[in-house]
């Protein structure tokens, strides 16, 4: 007889036999639900012996590093390490728009970042009689509907996105350090594993959380990534996202989400013209992520953000709002 309650003691007695008494494991903590699941299950089974660490690439969301920082290690007491890589990424960044290539480079920096840290945490340990030193394993908050997409996306002539906590990371992590994986949620459905975040007391706004993609907001610039046009949709999408919650409307919505479209729009502010780029809003109904249909929000309220978008996000003079469903639309614009 399966329930959650039963999966979190027969899993954690499972993690701690796997890994066994003395061993480390590192993990990669973004702050979203699966992550933190992940991370939660892995401190209850071996506690300060998992090590999370959170790479900031300078893609993350209005205030969002120091607000993962504060639920992770204040009220899950969970052992994280968060490291400022956004000058790294943007640099790295500078000149690619094709969004594979976004995607490819960012997957490969992330680990670049991770393998100096879990080298600087090795050397850390060995320095420590209590501490084994070596650490063997890397926790990943893979789900069911991740690990389908990336097999059945990649057929023989096509991958339709590469979700780079699939591919890469793990590969090279363990071909290059010999690292072991363990994915705790592979068997998993985003519903599942809200339901397992609150068996394990995480509390509702981060269970609750929508989904944010690893590659963060390069995948909502439709174009080249700047500082300057990541600082735009960060704006923008506080805006969306905080007139949601206002609006009572955040838990009925799979995901939310602004991006910005680099061609531009003439418009007009008080006495002048201008010539400015493009938000689109996008918001879906889905439980699994892999099909959606458009949130159909009253005409009024998109409206109400558009006029706060325009009036306070320098360099939009235009919103829009994407009502594509997946398929063939994907939830994210790249
Ligand atoms: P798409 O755009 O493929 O997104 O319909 C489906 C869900 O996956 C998220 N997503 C990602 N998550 N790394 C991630 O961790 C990625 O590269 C990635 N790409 C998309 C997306 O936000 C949505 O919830």
């Amino acid at each position: 007889n399966w329930t959650m309650a039963n999966f979190v003691d027969i899993e954690i007695a499972r993690l701690r036999k796997l890994v066994g008494p003395k061993g480390q494991v590192l993990g990669a903590c973004s702050g979203g639900v699966d992550s933190t699941v992940a991370a939660k299950l892995m401190h209850q089974a071996i506690g300060d012996r998992f090590h999370a660490v959170l790479v900031d690439h300078g893609l993350m969301r209005l205030n969002e590093r120091e607000q993962v920082q504060k639920d992770l290690t204040e009220d899950l007491k969970i052992n994280l390490i968060a490291v400022d890589a956004s000058k790294m990424f943007y640099a790295g960044l500078q000149g690619i728009s094709d969004p594979e290539a976004k995607r490819k480079f960012i997957g490969g920096a992330f680990i670049d970042v991770f393998e100096k840290e879990a080298e600087r945490l090795e050397k850390e340990a060995a320095s420590d009689p209590e501490r084994a030193g070596k650490i063997e394993w890397f926790l990943q908050g893979t789900l069911y509907p991740d690990v389908i997409e990336s097999i059945s996306f990649k057929g023989p002539s096509a991958t339709i996105k590469s979700h780079h906590n699939v591919g890469a990371l793990p590969k090279r992590m363990k071909e290059g350090r010999g690292l072991k994986l363990i994915e705790p949620l592979r068997e998993l459905f985003k519903d599942e594993v809200r339901e397992l975040g609150r068996q394990l007391g995480i509390s509702d706004r981060l269970v609750g959380r929508h989904p944010f993609p690893g590659p963060g907001i390069a995948l909502r610039i439709l174009g080249e990534v700047t500082p300057e046009r990541v600082e735009i949709v960060r704006q923008a999408d506080h805006v969306f996202i905080t007139m949601i919650r206002e609006a009572g409307l955040y838990d009925k919505i799979g995901q939310a989400l602004a991006a910005l479209d680099l061609s531009r729009a003439v418009g007009v502010m008080g006495d002048l013209r201008t010539y400015r780029h493009i938000v689109l809003l996008r918001a879906v109904n889905t439980t699994d992520y892999m099909t959606a249909s458009p949130y159909l929000f009253e005409p009024d309220f998109l409206a109400r953000v558009s006029t706060r978008i325009v009036n306070e996000v320098p360099g939009v003079c235009r919103v829009a709002y994407d009502y594509t469903s997946k398929p063939p639309g994907t939830i994210e614009f790249e």
